[in-house]
């Protein structure tokens, strides 16, 4: 056997008869064969089982190191075939590679029995709990200017009026001339305008929709014109330079002060509840004749005085007036025949009187924190 370290090997490495058919292929050629023909046989049945108790991929490599590897059993007897006389090497050689056939085969379907267990074990740990509670998923909400503007809207579609829409780009004639102010008239100082060109701008109120309205519409109408504006303010906690109005118009006849002061008086009760009272404060638009502030009674003192209202007790919260009968000759409206009133608010104000907002930039700052204070 010293001779024979292969044989030593074997014989220590497990694979005895195969050890002993190298051994006894080397020096006892006579009466051995029987045995060579039953080693291979042995051999596969040890590996199979062995292959059969490894229970993970890694020892199942060992195995296959051990055995069919560089320095592995088998290959080192595939090396030693030379060792024989050439009348057994060939027979030797195709049992030997009948056996490494064998156990490949053999290797090849455990590793595909253990990947198969591997898979589900990793399934079986990743398995989804369904029983557990869920995630709670915040379910998003309008924006509390969108309510503010739906309620608004929603208060003059009960009373019958119309929602109409114009161009945020504005013609000069729409946003200033037909409304009473023709070029270089000093009332266009109260609204600092974005102009585009000499003759367009952005609308600095939706007036213009009024204006395209009574172009466009015979008498009687009644209609509300919300959409955004533009202004070039200096921004700061109550003024922005983009801002939401809700126009109103009606136009027919015998439309008097009083019809004015009804309807107004009912969207407040309806918008900001019925304890709060109302005044009308005179003021001073070109397109209103007379022009008149309304005002509204601070919610936060009920009209004592607090620094939420100037101590005065009074929020203001639109301009409004009788259509100026020149107003109306522009559009072709006869003002002999038809009268009208309008009124205009800043959806932002009524947000903030609402809400008790007291920062306007608020409302675009799209912070959550303070959204959700809205639900
Ligand atoms: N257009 C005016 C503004 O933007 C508001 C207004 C509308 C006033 C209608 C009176 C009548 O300031």
């Amino acid at each position: 056997m010293s001779k024979h370290p292969a044989g030593g090997y074997l014989a220590a490495g497990g694979y005895l008869a195969a050890g002993g058919y190298l051994a006894a292929g080397g020096y006892h050629p006579a009466g051995q064969k029987e045995l060579h023909s039953d080693w291979a046989i042995i051999a596969q049945d040890q590996l199979a089982e062995e292959c059969r108790k490894t229970e993970s991929l890694s020892q199942l490599e060992e195995l296959r190191v051990r055995t069919l590897g560089k320095k592995g059993q088998l290959t080192a007897l595939l090396r030693r075939l030379g060792d024989l006389p050439s009348e057994q090497r060939r027979d030797a050689g195709a049992r030997l590679n009948h056996l490494k056939q064998s156990l490949e085969a053999i290797l090849a379907a455990r590793a595909e029995v253990l990947e198969e267990a591997a898979i589900s074990r990793r399934l079986l740990a990743e398995r989804v709990d369904v029983t557990l509670p869920g995630f709670q998923v915040r379910v998003g909400h309008r924006h509390p200017l969108c309510r503010t503007l739906e309620g608004i809207e929603d208060i003059f579609l009960s009373l019958g009026f119309d929602i109409v829409e114009g161009p945020e780009v504005e013609w000069d004639s729409n946003n200033f001339e037909a409304l009473n102010m023709p070029a270089e008239h000093p009332a266009r100082d109260m609204w600092d305008t974005y102009y585009i060109t000499e003759r367009m701008l952005l609308r600095t109120h939706t007036s213009p929709v009024q204006i395209r309205t009574m172009k466009t519409r015979k008498p009687p109408i009644r209609v509300i014109a919300p959409g955004i504006t533009y202004r070039h303010e200096a921004i700061d906690a109550t003024h922005m330079d983009i801002f939401y109005q809700v126009e109103g118009l009606v136009v027919d006849r015998g439309i008097s002060f009083a019809n004015l002061k009804g309807v107004l008086s009912l969207f407040v009760a309806e918008a900001f509840g019925p304890e709060r009272i109302t005044k009308f404060v005179p003021s001073y638009f070109p397109f209103t004749e007379p022009s008149a502030e309304m005002m509204v009674s601070c919610g936060l003192c009920g009209g004592e005085g607090c620094s939420g209202c100037g101590h005065s007790g009074w929020l203001e919260i639109m301009g409004c007036g009788q259509v100026h009968p020149q107003v109306l000759r522009n559009c072709g409206i006869d003002p002999e025949d038809f009268t009208g009133f309008a009124f205009g608010m800043g959806v932002e104000r009524i947000a903030m009187l609402r809400f008790n907002i007291p920062e306007i930039r608020l409302f675009l700052e799209n912070d959550s924190q303070f959204l959700k204070q809205f639900p």
